[in-house]
């Protein structure tokens, strides 16, 4: 073997080792990062929604307001994947998504799987009848969008 080979292969195969996990982790899209917004913009327009029918209208129509819960819960299912790698505000000007959300990981985390539970409870509620308590966690868990924008999403 050459003697330039033999200084730089380990050299190189030291440099194949560093890259892999960078190469092997999945680089966050911008379809990902636009589908986030519109999951968050058709949860929005759901949630207030659901929220007139069951707080202010006082509505007793379970069935109508599960439509709505419904859709919710599967919507949500989608974010956390569309949170696994952050997107720099430099690359995705679009988004409002703060680095705190990969700086304070657990927090975040918490904090949205608390939401996707909170959207399963409200629905069961509605599934049993039970109108009232799922207003409450309603009203609770338009609370839990503020607490969460506070921290981790742009104004
Ligand atoms: C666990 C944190 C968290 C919770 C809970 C949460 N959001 Fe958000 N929301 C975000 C983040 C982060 C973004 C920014 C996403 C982006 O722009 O990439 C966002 C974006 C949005 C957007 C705007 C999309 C845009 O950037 O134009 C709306 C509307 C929205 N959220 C509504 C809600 C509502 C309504 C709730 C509660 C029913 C809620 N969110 C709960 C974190 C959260």
């Amino acid at each position: 073997m050459p003697v330039f080979l033999r200084s730089t292969l380990p050299v190189l195969f030291l440099l194949c080792l560093a890259l892999l996990p960078v190469a092997a982790r999945a680089e966050i899209t911008a379809e990902d990062v636009n589908l986030r917004i519109d999951t968050f913009d058709e949860i929005d327009r759901l949630f207030k929604a659901l929220r007139f029918k069951v707080v202010n209208q006082r509505s007793d129509n379970r069935q109508g307001a599960m439509v709505y819960s419904r859709e919710l819960v599967e919507l949500s299912y989608r974010l956390p994947a569309l949170f696994d790698e952050p997107s720099p505000r430099e690359i995705y000007p679009q988004s409002r998504a703060r680095p705190e959300i990969w700086n304070r990981k657990a927090r975040y985390d918490f904090l949205l799987d608390e939401f996707l539970d909170n959207l399963e409870m409200i629905h069961d509620h509605l599934d049993k009848g039970q109108m009232s308590q799922a207003g409450q966690l309603i009203d609770r868990t338009a609370q839990s969008c503020r607490r969460c924008h506070n921290t981790f999403r742009y104004r």
